[in-house]
């Protein structure tokens, strides 16, 4: 994806498509006055008759223009402007995106409204940027006629004062953000016939190697040799072999960033099988790994100086005569065992093996990222992701991460009566708190005993990695959630 800086007058700017965002009961200034005048008034007259009022994600296309290069523009409502957060920005952007990307464009500009504070020209740019790749794929990897269209080329129109240096190193981030959350879209909404372990560490392959970014693929005996019996208990059960992908992103500093996504390409629930409707939409188990993934290429795609290793356990969750059964206890990597009370708690088994690996990899400070429990949606509903850890300054550093990536997460607390719901009589715990309740602070606290003194955080994203039913500014399936986050993090890890 490539996005371009210009700083032409409005009215000359060459585009298929111009987007004009507008705040709410505002009159028009900068470059909308500048539009205005060069359409002889025709948006104030809009505005007067009520047809415009800039609410968030309105759509107003004007299809016939004479005044402007432009071939056609579509008027973006942004809300009030004391509104405006990163999530309504991208929202609004990718409303627009969506709408011009169901035809076939070659340029789609966008003008940047005047920087509203707290954003700077750079996350200004970088915000409305992200928002039109994010609306610019939709789900329909499979169809034979497509239905989507990414533009050739995008196109954001600055403010004569805007520093170019800020605007174009905000367009810079948001081309290679955009691509990576679209990776993990694309990761996500793939087929489980198509995407299964091996297929998935093949295109890690590809990735790491088109970014430069170190690469290892531990396959099933490796994974015996490194003693992960808990994620091979997991892989057990399908007729697909496992892998386990490492991948290392070396630029500096002493300490390293481990980043741990959990990758079960299908989650059938194994022999604690799933109903249809609730395995429906179970490929979307990968979208942890599928975000470390995208996030590892935009880091090295934007060269941040800083060491950053990516973990990606990968299984299939299926039921099977040699799948893992109820009351069978697997021994983990850091040598606790762990008792079977639900096959489909399956993404604790793997990441316990994941984030010993990790620990015993020397990574200084972890995040682990996890369409882990249904309980974290009824706690917060499907567009937040629950975070827990065991360090409070290292949670407080990654909560900052996603505000500032203007992605949306919560804390959950931690206290000790949690793990007291996870003892078994026989191992040293179980993979369930026996009840629903607390369950997505239990499945953390199963995670906890495996991260040894690491400062950990861990991000539980049932509900955001996946849309079930569209909205005006999003897609549904896959979303590429916390990609961004965690450049973000990278970021302040380069310090
Ligand atoms: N992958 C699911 C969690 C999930 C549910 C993700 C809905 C996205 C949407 C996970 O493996 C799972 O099945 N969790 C169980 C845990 C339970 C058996 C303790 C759950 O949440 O019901
Ligand atoms: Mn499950
Ligand atoms: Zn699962």
């Amino acid at each position: 994806m490539q996005i371009t800086v210009q700083f032409t007058p409005a009215a000359e700017l060459q585009a298929d498509w111009l987007v004009l965002p507008l705040f709410e009961d505002e009159a028009l200034t900068g470059r909308a006055l500048e539009i205005d005048e060069a359409l002889k008034g025709a948006i104030s007259r809009l505005i007067q008759a009520g047809d415009i009022a800039g609410k968030a994600n309105e759509l107003t296309p004007l299809l016939s223009l004479t005044g402007l290069a432009a071939r056609r523009l579509l008027i973006l409502g942004l809300g009030k402007r004391d509104q405006i957060d990163g999530p309504a920005v991208i929202t609004a952007a990718a409303a627009a995106a969506r709408d011009i990307t169901a035809k076939q464009v070659d340029r789609l500009a966008l003008v940047l409204p005047d920087v509203v504070p707290p954003f700077t020209p750079e996350t200004w740019a970088l915000a409305f940027g992200v928002g039109l790749a994010q609306g610019s794929h939709g789900p329909g990897l499979r169809k034979t006629k497509a239905e989507r269209f990414p533009a050739r080329e995008y196109c954001l129109l600055a403010g004569p004062s805007m520093p170019a240096a800020l605007v174009e190193r905000g367009a810079r981030r948001a081309a290679i953000e955009g691509t990576a959350v679209a990776l993990a879209q694309e990761l996500v909404n793939t087929p489980p016939c198509d995407l299964y372990p091996e297929s998935f560490a093949e295109r890690a392959r590809q990735v790491a190697q088109a970014s430069g970014i170190e690469i290892n693929i531990l396959d099933q005996h490796q994974l015996e040799a490194e003693h992960m019996g808990s994620l091979l208990g997991v892989a057990r059960g399908s007729e697909r072999p496992p892998r386990f992908v490492v991948l290392r992103h070396r630029r500096g500093g002493q300490r390293t960033l481990g980043l741990v996504g959990k990758g079960v390409t299908f989650d059938s629930g194994g022999l604690s099988l799933k109903t249809n409707e609730q395995m429906l939409d179970m490929k979307c188990d990968m979208a942890g790994a599928a975000a470390v993934l995208g996030a590892m290429q935009a880091i090295a795609a934007l060269q941040i100086p800083v060491n950053v290793h990516g973990y990606l356990p990968l299984v299939e969750n299926m039921p099977s005569g040699k799948a893992l059964k109820l009351g069978d206890v697997v021994r983990a990597r850091n040598g606790k065992t762990i008792e079977i009370h639900n096959t489909d708690a399956e993404g604790r088994l793997i990441l316990a093996d994941a984030l010993a690996y990790a620990v015993d990899d020397k990574a200084g400070n972890l995040v682990d990222l996890a369409t882990l429990t249904g309980a974290c949606m009824v706690a917060l509903g499907s567009e937040v992701a629950g975070v827990m850890g065991n360090n409070e300054s290292w949670l407080q550093r990654v909560l900052s991460a996603a505000q500032r990536a203007g992605e949306r997460a919560w804390p959950l607390p931690m206290f000790p009566l949690y793990g007291d719901m996870i003892k078994s009589k026989v191992a040293d715990m179980k993979n369930t708190g026996g009840s629903r309740y607390g369950g997505a602070i239990t499945a953390a606290k199963l995670l906890e005993e495996f991260v040894a003194r690491v400062p950990w955080a861990h991000l539980d994203i049932a509900g955001p990695a996946w849309m079930e039913h569209e909205s005006t500014g999003r897609d549904p399936g896959g979303t590429g959630c916390f990609v961004r986050t965690l450049v973000e993090l990278a970021y302040d890890y380069a310090g």
